[in-house]
């Protein structure tokens, strides 16, 4: 959840440090700091708040030297304050380091401690680590990191310098990623792309318990038994400018608008009209028993779950796999049976999420078999996974998650068809299916277009502090994603139901100043749609169409409609969704919200 880069080479450190801080924010935004090495001397600054809060307290400042390392928090141990900030320091001052993760035994590591007199000046469990590697030193930094290692428990991943190593710095991780950078001018560390991305494409990730020593000319890779490890280098696809806001106000309204061009590239060389089957090369190590396979689990969190709950609806109509769905945060506390030959699909736009890692696991040990869909290249679900299936959207730095729901559903769609093509589903359906999925894009453009009607419809309700949202079969999770939007970046109370449900209770809190959003696009479920907004509006509850374009039932009945063109069915929720994306983005808007870093979020969910 927090952000981590680190610098060694031949230019000064700080505005590198800073500059990828900010692009590291959008995972942790409560407090944040860097220190800079310089022969023998470490400068550290910590501040509250945002990165520009640090910004100011270190411009003024001389910060000469080549290393560094900085952090973004949020905060896990202890509230938002300097001292709690990183890096932690260790009493003499010689260890700095920064910490991504949580230490599960930093209790009984903190009271040993304590009674051999170190006084603790933070209530983070990062600090534990700055002790330990500073009591563990003997002039090998590497060789304390690892001792430290093996004492903790829990994830970490941790940038670490000493004031007697100069030009160096060491990096250690289990369960937090973390990716070295080469480039001409030196060696970065981050625990995400972004941070580097203006600066080189060429990465070399680290593995599970692994450790690396950095300096401006190299690095070696070594496991936690001093093992030395040889790995070559990847190229990383994502462009400076893809994380720039390039003229939009904020990244959430940027990636609405780049669903277009993310599903263009979820589609692109995987789509084959001739024979209505779609290529994915990514599933072809497990395809021989993916396609016999009559058991399915789709796994994920937040909106990834909502993207996993439609992927349910649309197995269930083109395949004949029996699906199911699950929260990856309640996965481990089930009694897992599969039957054999199940496949359990991972849904991540991250690839680094706990709580659907820890899923995964618990899957594989049950003797399930692993997919990924994945956007993050090379993330810890793309490695734990068997196979799997990358969205390509491009880098997603709002901490609300829009372009890839949209790419998540579309590569869902793709898989449930390939699998579909192989069992009962027709020619003609295929190749329907296919041309459908071609048209999307265009018909994206088409919502996108009502955003100035979506921006006029916001004002007018942005003021009521409940609203519902309502849909059935496919469009059901988008009434739950729709909630959860406008709950993230409004703080506006908003509750999804299965429109079915309405009778059952939520009907209870219909009136003049609760708006329900209906989503009513004409497929099967529309009748029964259109009861439900007659029963609110009989109740006097203001309702909010989303609705086919030319649906004039529902123009006679909802107080405001928004449009969207025809698609398939099981399409549908690729541009249901749209509005209701605009929806939460307006309202905040109108209610001054920090739109892209939303109180208390972050943006990758990396502690359980
Ligand atoms: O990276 P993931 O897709 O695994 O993340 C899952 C959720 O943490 C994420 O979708 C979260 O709910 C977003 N804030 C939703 O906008």
């Amino acid at each position: 959840m927090c952000g981590i880069v680190c610098y060694v080479g031949r230019k000064p450190a700080k505005p590198i440090l800073l500059e990828g801080l900010k692009r590291l924010e959008y995972r942790g935004y409560d407090s944040a700091g860097l220190a800079v090495q310089d022969g023998e001397t470490i400068h550290c600054e910590r501040a509250v708040g945002k990165i520009v809060e640090l910004e100011r307290r270190v411009n003024g400042l001389e910060m000469k030297g080549t290393v560094g390392i900085a952090h973004t928090r949020w905060a896990t141990h202890g509230r938002p304050s300097e001292e709690n900030a990183h890096p932690q320091r260790d009493r003499d001052e010689n260890v700095f380091v920064i910490h991504n993760g949580i230490i599960e035994n930093y209790h009984v590591l903190k009271k040993k401690l304590e009674k051999d007199g170190i006084v603790f000046r933070s209530e983070t469990d990062t600090e534990v680590l700055a002790h330990l590697i500073a009591l563990h030193f003997d002039g090998d930094l590497s060789d304390a990191v690892r001792k430290t290692m093996a004492q903790v428990e829990g994830t970490f991943g941790i940038g670490v310098i000493h004031r007697q190593t100069p030009g160096q710095i060491v990096v250690a991780r289990r369960g937090s990623p973390l990716i070295i950078g080469v480039s001409d001018d030196g060696h970065f560390v981050a625990s995400d792309v972004s941070a580097m991305v203006r600066y080189t494409n060429k990465v070399v990730h680290l593995e599970e318990n692994e450790l690396a020593t950095v300096t401006a000319d190299g690095f070696s890779i070594s496991t936690a038994q001093a093992k030395p490890v040889q790995r070559s280098t990847e190229t990383v696809e994502w462009r400076a400018e893809d994380a720039e806001l390039n003229g939009f106000p904020h990244f959430m309204l940027k990636e609405i608008y780049e669903q277009p061009a993310a599903l263009e590239n979820a589609i692109r060389g995987r789509l084959e009209q001739g024979e209505g089957v779609p290529k994915l090369g990514g599933i072809m190590p497990v395809w021989e028993s993916l396609k016999q396979s009559r058991h399915m689990v789709l796994v994920a969190c937040g909106t990834s779950y909502y993207a996993a709950s439609v992927g349910k609806y649309i197995f269930e109509r083109l395949t004949e796999i029996d699906t199911e769905v699950g929260l990856a945060s309640e996965f481990r506390y089930r009694k897992l049976n599969f039957p054999p030959n199940t496949f359990v699909v991972a849904i991540s736009q991250s690839g680094e999420t706990a709580d659907t890692l820890a899923a995964i696991k618990e899957a594989k040990r049950k003797g399930a078999r692993l997919i990924g869909v994945v956007n993050v290249v090379g993330s810890s679900i793309s490695r734990e996974t068997e196979a799997g299936i990358y969205n390509h959207a491009g880098p997603e730095i709002g901490v609300a998650s829009t372009k890839n729901f949209t790419s998540q559903l579309t590569i869902l769609t793709l898989l449930a068809l390939l699998l579909g093509r192989h069992q009962n589903l027709s020619l003609t359906e295929g190749i329907q299916a296919i041309r459908a999925l071609e048209a999307l894009p265009g018909l994206i453009h088409k919502a996108l277009a009502q955003a100035n009607h979506i921006e006029a419809v916001s004002e007018k309700y942005c003021r009521c502090t409940n609203w519902l949202f309502l849909g059935r079969k496919y469009n059901y999770p988008i009434a739950l994603e729709g909630a959860l939007k406008l709950k993230e970046v409004s703080y506006i109370h908003a509750e999804g139901y299965a429109a079915g449900e309405m009778k059952h209770g939520p009907i209870a809190l219909i009136n003049p100043e609760m708006p329900t959003v209906a989503i009513i696009p004409l497929d099967e479920m529309h009748e029964k749609m259109l009861s439900n907004i007659h029963e609110i509006k009989s109740r006097k509850g203001p309702v909010i169409a989303i609705a086919t374009e030319g649906d004039e039932k529902v123009r006679d009945v909802a107080d405001d409609i928004i449009e969207i063109p025809p698609t398939l069915d099981f399409l549908y929720p690729i541009l249901t969704v749209i509005p209701c994306q605009l929806l939460a983005y307006y309202c905040a808007k109108f209610l001054n919200r920090d739109i892209d870093k939303p109180r208390n979020l972050a943006k990758s969910v990396t502690v359980e």
